[in-house]
């Protein structure tokens, strides 16, 4: 999740491209970078930091060309830093960069362009491209030409695994930029003698609000004057132009009205980017899951008698999630714990316990702590976190990455969703290498991952009717979510969206412990939402459920299952999976009922009331 902008035209490219980038700092923003071509030469100017730091670097001032690539960087492989930022260029400075997106195979190119001779500056999948394009580029004898570049851009992409929206410059070319996507956004401007490249509207919309949005495996090469498109055969292509009615408030959020629905709808990208590298196939059929950032060993994990997953509100219910998954794949005995609950309690941990910690923002000061006193205890400490250079990637022994991008509202969704995504492919590493579970069980699980995002794209598709749902609730004081198994780690994860952001009081229980205790509070109107997503406790939760209306509760049901409609208010169907991962899935109308009560009550949904995104004190 990076932003990229681009300018072709007759001004100055560099305040263009830094303006664009400004806009979207949303995206990402532990570095940023532009080239462009001055004096026949490419000129790159990079840093760690926020965007601003490049304005006051000479090199930004002295660059007076007309034709520029730009990029703001929310980091995926390795660290922050001045050689991980982009533009990127080839080994001959023929070629530069920018990218957004994640390049899956980029070691299997990586070593192919080292055999070849390459040398890698980076520790990043970007620096692939420059270097595959000036491959392919000087393998073609014919003389150079637009056609042999956008040849050689073509070729490169199509030997990718995984998503870019790409822009590449080349001093041999100083009048035009040539562009490409797959599975990331790009869209181009169309000016008067000048036109421009964004991965998001946002970053031209001031420019222009013409726009042309490129689909996936399509190119085009731009010049200040034309926009010539392509497919992913080269044949020439035509697109129609699009005209952008958005106000300045809509343009920073992408056009949604919130940061929260934009992070909602990003979910099918966010899963896609962080788990895609990590489900491996080789000739359609699945190869081990892909953790060389780990290494861990059967000799090594068979010596780990527990597991302590340790977090804070949604990154603990995604732990509980892992729970579920760990203890049936890999029956390893599996503790959740509240990182401010862990900390304090003397907890039983030794050299044999492995700690996982959960974090979107690697900054909680109770998780934080918590891994600290793990370590003093010689466990095995592992964070899985949004946040490249975050706080607990540098206090834990092993690090691994959501890459669901700059999560902004306050309630977390993406990030959550993610969380599961990654720590469901953790499961299945920990199994094969245990070899606790069969391969057909463990394959038809990676399948079913593959698909989460496109079943995403359905249920949000239909957000309508979950809209429809919470015009009716939105006034109720209390409510009550349930379910079991997987579906009450859901209804917790429900409740506390609910609470966080529409401020209405609600509990969460397990469907079966409804009878010893909080039944009392279910009378006329009171609403319950049940989810059902496994079939084999489906039937269960239906009894329960049966109980609230009994009683006079108003139902939603979310579920994959076939229910008769009747004797519910509403029923949210979403599409199945493996109950293991339908958290992914269930927790989606959830998400979305909270956001659409919040806005019935016109409250601030992405700032709500005494919360903070990141909390780093006690
Ligand atoms: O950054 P972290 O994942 O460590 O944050 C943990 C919690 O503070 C966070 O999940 C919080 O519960 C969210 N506001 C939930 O939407």
């Amino acid at each position: 999740m990076c932003g990229i902008v681009g300018y072709v035209g007759e001004k100055k490219a560099s305040p263009i491209l830094i303006n664009g980038l400004q806009k979207l700092e949303y995206r990402g923003y532990d570095s940023a970078g532009i080239a462009t071509i001055e004096n026949g030469k490419l000129s790159i100017v990079k840093n760690k930091g926020r965007v601003s730091n490049l304005n006051s670097m000479p090199e930004t001032e002295k660059s007076m060309g007309t034709v520029g690539i730009a990029h703001t960087r929310w980091a995926t492989h390795g660290i922050p830093s001045k050689e991980n930022s982009h533009p990127h260029y080839d080994n001959s400075n023929t070629f530069a960069v920018v990218h957004n997106g994640i390049i899956e195979n980029y070691n299997e190119i990586r070593e192919f362009l080292k055999s070849k001779g390459y040398v890698f500056y980076s520790q990043t999948d970007t620096e692939t491209i420059p270097n595959l394009i000036h491959y392919y580029y000087t393998l073609d004898n014919d003389n150079d030409s637009e056609e042999k570049f956008l040849k050689a851009v073509n070729s490169a992409t199509k030997d990718f695994i995984g998503s870019y929206a790409i822009e590449v410059i080349s001093y041999l070319f100083p009048d035009i930029t040539i562009v490409a996507r797959k599975d990331s956004p790009l869209v181009i401007g169309s000016g008067i003698n000048e036109n421009y490249i964004a991965s998001d509207i946002p970053a031209i919309l001031g420019y222009t609000n013409k726009f042309y949005l490129l689909d996936n495996n399509e190119y085009a090469i731009i010049s200040k004057d034309t926009i010539n498109f392509y497919d992913i055969s080269l044949n020439n292509i035509k697109k129609e132009i699009e005209i952008i009615d958005w106000d300045s408030t809509a343009a920073d959020k992408n056009g949604f009205d919130t940061y929260m629905l934009k992070e909602i709808n990003e979910q099918p990208t966010a899963i896609r980017e962080t788990i895609y590298s990590r489900i491996p196939m080789k000739n359609n059929k699945f190869e081990k899951c892909n953790f060389q950032d780990l290494g861990f060993t059967k000799e090594y994990l068979s010596k780990i008698s527990s597991i302590y997953i340790i977090a804070c509100g949604t990154a603990m219910h995604a732990g509980l999630c892992a729970k579920t998954m760990i203890e049936k794949l890999c029956r390893i005995p599996v503790t959740v714990d509240i990182a401010s609950e862990f900390r304090y309690r003397d907890p039983i941990i030794s050299e044999k316990t492995l700690c996982i910690f959960v974090s979107q923002s690697g900054e909680t000061a109770d998780t934080i702590a918590a891994l600290k006193l793990a370590k003093s205890h010689k466990a095995t400490t592992l964070a899985i976190t949004n946040v490249i250079g975050s706080s607990v990637t540098r206090e834990a022994d092993y690090s691994i990455y959501t890459h669901a991008g700059p999560e902004i509202a306050v309630a977390s969704t993406k990030a959550y969703t993610s969380q599961v995504a990654l720590l469901a492919c953790t499961a299945i590493y920990f199994a094969e290498i245990l070899e606790t579970s069969d391969t057909n069980t463990l394959d038809t699980l990676k399948n079913d991952l593959l698909h989460l995002s496109e079943k995403i794209e359905e249920i949000l598709s239909r957000s309508n009717e979950i809209k429809e749902f919470a015009d009716k609730v939105y006034e109720q004081t209390d409510m009550f979510f349930i379910g079991r198994g997987s579906d009450y780690n859901v209804a917790l994860e429900g409740s506390l969206k609910l609470k966080e952001i529409s401020y209405i009081h609600s509990e969460a229980y397990a469907a079966g412990e409804l009878k010893h205790g909080p039944i009392a509070l279910i009378e006329d109107g009171i609403t319950v939402i049940g989810i059902l997503t496994d079939k084999d406790l489906a039937p269960k939760t239906v009894s329960n459920i049966q109980e609230v209306i009994t009683r006079g509760a108003n139902t939603l049901i979310v579920t994959n299952q076939e229910l008769s409609t009747d004797n519910y208010d509403s029923v949210i169907k979403i599409p199945d999976t493996n109950s293991l991962i339908s958290p992914i899935l269930s927790v989606v109308p959830l998400q979305l009922l909270s956001y659409y009560i919040s806005m019935n009550k016109n409250l601030d949904v992405d700032k709500p009331r005494n919360l903070a995104k990141s909390v780093t004190v006690e």
